[in-house]
């Protein structure tokens, strides 16, 4: 389980859904994204990234793209944490997912899954210019994570690779 992040609310989901898979009997490591080491080391990858204009952090790219053909040959879980607000995270951004110039490396490593999460805005973090810029797009300021979503996702990710025999001693990275 690795993410990256800006202001740590997609560590928090990345621990959750760390806990999840302990939960359920599987080892993962929750790291962030530029601590990764032996990546090939581990059966299954979950990686999420915090949203900011659209595009995820930096060090999520460059890891996704780095490592394109390791992750192409293991089960692999996408997720954004972005969205303030009520409602589908999914219309919230307008069916947005992952950045789109991120389309043909994602489509390379097949993930099995890509997801979006509410995400959380902590107004005393942000910058002057941050501020202005959420509010030009009055953009909702708070926690709006949805911890019920977040586990649901991670049990069933539990359960795909309990069904394809990678619980023994695996690890989800
Ligand atoms: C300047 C700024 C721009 C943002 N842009 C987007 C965006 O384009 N789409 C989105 O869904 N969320 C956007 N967000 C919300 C963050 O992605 C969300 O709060 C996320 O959970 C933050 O994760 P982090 O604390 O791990 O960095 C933005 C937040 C800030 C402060």
């Amino acid at each position: 389980m690795t993410y990256a992040t800006k202001y740590g609310a997609t560590t928090e989901i990345a621990e959750k859904i760390g806990q999840v898979l302990r939960q359920a009997g599987l080892r993962a490591d929750v790291l962030p994204v530029d601590r990764v080491s032996a990546l090939s080391a581990y059966k299954a990858v979950v990686l999420g990234s915090g949203v900011y204009i659209g595009q995820w952090r930096k060090e999520a790219v460059k890891f996704l793209e780095a490592n394109e053909t390791v992750l192409a040959e293991k089960p692999v879980w996408l997720f954004s944490s972005g969205p303030t607000g009520e409602g589908d995270p999914v219309e919230l951004v307008q069916g947005w997912r992952f950045p789109r110039k991120l389309q043909l490396t994602i489509d390379r490593i097949g993930p099995r899954q890509v997801a979006i999460f509410h995400g959380a805005v902590d107004v005393n973090k942000l910058s002057f210019i941050e501020k202005w810029m959420l509010k030009n797009v009055k953009a909702p300021i708070g926690d709006f994570r949805d911890w019920e979503a977040i586990t649901s996702w991670a049990t069933a990710i539990a359960t795909a690779l309990k069904e394809a025999g990678l619980a023994q001693g695996a690890q989800a990275e």
